[in-house]
């Protein structure tokens, strides 16, 4: 083509990328400290940090490191943590009963967090598959064959009691059974925790991605002594998004706070369906598998980690998400703040 060739046009929206200046005056999504809640796995004892081998940069806290930790996200700037707890395989059983009381690895440690960063907002998981010795959510039906879905939910009641007896702002249903959101919310208010807040895990696929998690909280291998090899009686399939719809409109429907889709990256259509049809806010998880592949791309040089990083959240978050549950929280607030 002649150097002297010339389009004849009226738009050339390039002329809006031409700057870093300009750029940053069309920005339509903004990323900033307080949009994200960091997961945190705490432990028993006083050990020193134990960083899990598939999620660089992911420790297993004891309390007094889970305390000096939130301290440290809430300086920077990050408003939320979302605990999950981490025991030994040797005090599991099928009932997951070490998950109860107001002793329980998880109320301590949201006492501690409470006590030491009060304006912290402390949400904490409530599912059984850490604490059960097959490894999945609930109690399993009498033949073994699936996890029965009505009999376990008394126990996810007492643990939301007990968890927002301690001090927990929010409580996060998470095994995907039905009506969870419902009889936590009745068993809440029973107990006088009205305010106790339920974040719903809605939407949430039986994903291939969540396995360095299963990891990190060292939840039993499923299938091996009893109980389904999968989770596919109770989460969602990952072809399906009416149902996934469905799913989000009964939680909300049964008194949900906030709406959360997960896995994150792998599902903004998803996301955007939801914030579509809801005025709730939405959360989404980007979970383990996400942040772990991200880490192994980087460390084989084949993805630069910062902006690989910036970017899988901020597809995330202008695909609908108010909040980012993400391993990479207190990595973005350093960075956003800096
Ligand atoms: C299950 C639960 C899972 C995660 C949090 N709670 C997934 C699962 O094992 O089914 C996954 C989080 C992640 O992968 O980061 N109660």
């Amino acid at each position: 083509m002649a150097a002297s060739f010339k389009l004849d046009l009226t738009q050339r929206p390039r002329r809006l990328r031409r700057t870093g200046s300009i750029r940053a005056l069309v920005e339509e999504t903004v990323l900033r400290p307080a949009d994200f809640i960091a997961p945190l796995f705490v432990v028993e004892g006083k050990a020193a940090p134990e960083e899990i081998k598939s999620m660089p940069g992911v420790f297993r806290l004891s309390i007094p490191s889970l305390v000096k930790e939130c301290r440290e996200l809430w300086k920077l700037g990050v408003p939320a943590v979302d605990l999950f707890g981490k025991v030994e395989a040797g005090v599991k059983d099928d009932a997951g009963t070490v998950a109860m009381g107001a002793d329980s690895l998880m109320a301590r440690a949201i006492r501690a967090v409470k006590k030491a960063v009060p304006e912290m907002t402390v949400i904490s998981d409530i599912a059984l598959d850490p604490y059960t010795a097959h490894g999945h959510d609930g109690v399993l039906t009498d033949d073994g064959s699936d996890v029965h879905n009505d009999r376990t939910i008394e126990l996810l009641i007492q643990m939301a009691v007990e968890h927002a007896r301690a001090g927990a702002d929010m409580v996060a249903p998470s095994d995907m059974m039905d009506g969870r959101v419902g009889a936590i919310r009745a068993g809440l208010d029973a107990a006088g925790f009205e305010h106790v807040g339920i974040l719903a895990y809605s939407v949430k696929f039986a994903s291939g991605y969540y396995g360095p998690f299963r990891d990190a909280v060292g939840a039993a291998k499923l299938g091996q002594k009893t109980g389904p090899a999968d989770k596919k009686t109770y989460q969602l399939n990952p072809a399906n998004r009416r149902e996934a719809l469905i799913e989000a409109a009964l939680d909300e429907a049964e008194g949900a706070d906030i709406l959360m889709v997960k896995p994150a990256g792998l599902y903004l259509d998803i996301i955007r369906d939801v914030r579509d049809r809801t005025d709730k806010p939405v959360a989404a998880y980007q979970i383990s598998g996400e942040y772990s592949q991200i880490h192994a791309a980087a460390r084989m040089g084949w993805l630069d980690l910062a902006r690989c990083r910036h970017e899988s959240l901020l597809a995330i978050k202008r695909a609908g998400a108010d909040m980012i549950l993400t391993y990479f929280a207190k990595d973005m607030a350093k960075v956003l703040k800096a």
